[in-house]
């Protein structure tokens, strides 16, 4: 699958520190959980130049990171290694004018990230990419990890979860410390002996860019617990601040722990673990560059389930390939003591709770199942095994879900309320228009399936639900000014959308939860990306739905979703579709294979006019509620919880 290709590669250095910073207590503090946080700083500066004349066994320091056992690799083997790489001027050239044009005229948000204006729960500060990568342009640079890590930076400013520059430094993960040495429930008082909360929410603001929300961020940061598929389990995932996906600032963190059973505090210093993805290929930086950047080989170890990475795909459809799926029961055991499992799929699990027998919590943790068709026969049974136990009240837990398909976000939606017209769940958007981008829509017209560009995939809104009976939504755009900013632009329009099987409807209208806002609660903590926004927010905004938004800050607004208002595109379709209508791309292939992500199409909420992305009104949820150790922990703990406060 392309996706998961992609999304090891684009796994460059991540890093697990076992010492966890869970998630902020309503108290403030920072406790820690099994597992953790910890930095992707700022770029590393240069510790190590080439140094030709030195003569050492290897003098050559990716010769040192190839030839090193990989239980003795440390950070300074990966840095030195990067550093070590000449800058290549022709290389970075072609680099940056591809990428300088994908932000100036193909980018949806480059003329909202002007935007002044912030609502909470959003902090986000007027945002110029364009500017940010032309500056690049006038740096000097010596060495070409600065280079690439300086476009991943300007690129993360953005706070898009859909934009990424996934730089080709992939080959090793990094780990802090995996003992376990009984710190759980111990407070973090400081990193680097700065407030660990401060810390983090530094960390947060500065260099985790998937979200214009400050606490979704850091709910991102934190460990958490994760669905793992292939176990049929909650399992622990650390958090995006203890695993990286480019090099940290330095070899280790300080964190200061101040424990429950001792008087003293106990000073850790976590050295970065680094676990290779990838054999190494290579003997020197120019086999690095040759084998890794320019041609990367296939990993040997996928990242761990529910990794930030996750999120950065989000194709919009799929061709449906086939029907007819028997949902099995779990293959092991039930996890929780207070909830049965009664049915599991790939992106979803339905859970019965013993002590409140009518309520079932459907946990939805992706919209990016192997097989839609057969995830939606899952839904279907889940809802009937819910209805078949009496269940009356649906909880959706939602939390950590990136997103996926937007069809099947609009298929879930309509599950629990039915479409009265046929475009309920669908969204009004509209689209950055370029001649090279109108090229490749009129070539496309005539050509059914065969990328997003064809208007005939198109409703005209100003005739009902008809589609586009000619190719005007495309070659008659609309001059729109932005911030200051004068683009052109597609009018409003929407997808056309999939109607649903009325295999999967009939049943829907005996349930007693259906359409029913007050049956039905949402559970979040901000880590639910794109579709799984989507989902959210039309059943909070137009159908009523309640949702509990879990974590942040205490005493402070947190968003219920995070980039939910495009559909992303991978550069390398981009160019593919230009290729299979015979058109030259306008953007020059990238030197290294790596991976640009982007949003092209933006999304509004019905009757709005700021795009969704930036529409922070629409995230803020209608209860707060803070993570203990205890809830934290088990998702029982947290569903318990939330029935009993919103069905009491
Ligand atoms: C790496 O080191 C470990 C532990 O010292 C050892 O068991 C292993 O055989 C070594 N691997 C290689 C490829 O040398
Ligand atoms: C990596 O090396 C191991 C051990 O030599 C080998 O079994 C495996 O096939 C290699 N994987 C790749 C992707 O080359
Ligand atoms: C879930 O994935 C497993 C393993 O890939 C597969 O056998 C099963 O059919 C899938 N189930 C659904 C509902 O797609
Ligand atoms: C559901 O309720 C019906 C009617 O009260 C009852 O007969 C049935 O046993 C209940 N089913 C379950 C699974 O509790
Ligand atoms: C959309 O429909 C309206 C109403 O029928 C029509 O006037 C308009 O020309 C159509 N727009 C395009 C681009 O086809
Ligand atoms: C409006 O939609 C109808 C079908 O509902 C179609 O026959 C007609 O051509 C459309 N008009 C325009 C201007 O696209
Ligand atoms: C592109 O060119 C090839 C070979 O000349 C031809 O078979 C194909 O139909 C062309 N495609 C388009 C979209 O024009």
């Amino acid at each position: 699958m392309v996706f998961l290709r992609s999304l090891i590669l684009s796994a460059s250095v991540a890093a697990l520190a076992v010492l966890s910073n869970a998630a902020s207590t309503p108290s403030d503090s920072i406790t820690i959980k099994p597992t953790p946080t910890a930095h992707h700083g700022p770029t590393p500066t240069a510790t190590t130049e080439p140094n030709p004349g030195h003569s050492d066994t290897h003098t050559d320091a990716c010769g040192v990171l190839a030839s090193t056992n990989h239980t003795e690799l440390k950070y300074k083997h990966v840095i030195d290694c990067y550093n070590s790489i000449p800058f290549d001027s022709a290389q970075a050239s072609t680099t940056l004018s591809t990428v300088l044009t994908i932000f100036k005229d193909y980018y949806v948000f480059t003329d909202s990230a002007l935007a002044r204006t912030a609502p909470k729960p959003f902090a986000n500060a007027p945002y110029d990419i364009v500017g940010e990568l032309e500056k690049i342009g006038r740096r000097k640079y010596t060495s070409d990890y600065k280079f690439h890590n300086d476009i991943l930076e300007a690129v993360t400013g953005l706070g898009d979860g859909h934009a990424d520059y996934g730089s080709m430094y992939l080959s090793v993960r990094v780990y802090l410390d995996e003992a376990k040495r009984g710190y759980n429930d111990c407070i973090v008082e400081t990193i680097n002996g700065e407030d660990a909360l401060s810390y983090l929410r530094t960390y947060a603001r500065d260099v985790y860019g998937v979200s214009h929300d400050p606490n979704a961020r850091l709910n991102f940061m934190l460990a958490s617990q994760t669905y793992n598929t292939a176990r049929s389990l909650f399992t622990n995932f650390p958090g995006e601040f203890s695993q990286r996906i480019t090099v940290p600032q330095g070899p280790y963190l300080d964190y200061r722990l101040k424990c429950p059973h001792k008087a003293d505090t106990t000073e850790l210093r976590e050295e970065w673990r680094v676990h290779p993805l990838i054999n190494a290929s290579y003997t020197d930086a120019a086999s690095y560059v040759a084998n890794i950047c320019m041609e990367p080989p296939e990993t040997i170890e996928p990242p761990a389930e529910g990794s930030l990475l996750h999120r950065r795909d989000e194709p919009v459809r799929r061709i449906i390939k086939r029907a007819e799926f028997e949902p099995t029961l779990p293959p092991i055991g039930p996890q929780f003591p207070s909830a049965d499992v009664l049915v599991t799929g790939n992106a979803t699990v339905f859970y019965h709770l013993k002590d409140q027998p009518d309520t079932g919590v459907l946990v939805c943790h992706t919209f990016q199942p192997s097989d839609v068709e057969a995830e939606k026969d899952v839904i279907l049974a889940g809802l009937i095994a819910f209805h078949a136990h009496n269940v009356t009240n649906i909880l959706v837990d939602f939390q950590g879900n990136p997103g996926g398909w937007i069809d099947f976000s609009a298929f879930l939606v309509q599950m629990l309320f039915p479409n009265k017209n046929l475009l309920d769940a669908s969204f009004p958007s509209d689209m950055r228009i370029s001649k090279p981008f109108q090229n490749l829509a009129k070539l496309s017209y005539n050509i059914p399936d065969t990328n997003f560009f064809n208007a005939h995939d198109y409703i005209n809104l100003s005739n009902g639900t008809a589609v586009y009976e000619s190719n005007d939504l495309f070659d008659k755009p609309i001059t729109l000014n932005r911030n200051g900013r004068r683009s052109l632009w597609t009018e409003v329009t929407t997808f056309k959308p999939s109607p649903l099987d009325t295999k999967h409807t009939t049943s829907l209208a005996s349930f007693p939860w259906t359409a029913k806002p007050e049956n039905i609660r949402i559970l979040t903590d901000g880590r639910c990306g794109s579709a799984c926004g989507m989902a959210t927010y039309l059943w909070t905004a137009l159908h009523n739905v309640a949702a509990y938004a879990i974590g942040g800050t205490h005493g402070e607004d947190l968003s219920m979703f995070s980039f939910a208002g495009a559909s992303v595109m991978d550069f390398s379709v981009l160019q593919g579709d230009y290729k299979s209508a015979n058109l030259t791309s306008p953007l020059a292939d990238l030197p290294y294979k790596n991976k640009i992500t982007f949003s092209w199409l933006e999304m509004y909420g019905h009757g709005r006019t700021t795009p969704l992305e930036y529409d922070a009104e629409l995230y803020r949820p209608k209860h707060r509620l803070g993570f203990t150790p205890e809830n934290a922990r088990s998702r029982e703990v947290l569903w318990m919880e939330v029935a009993a406060a919103a069905w009491k």
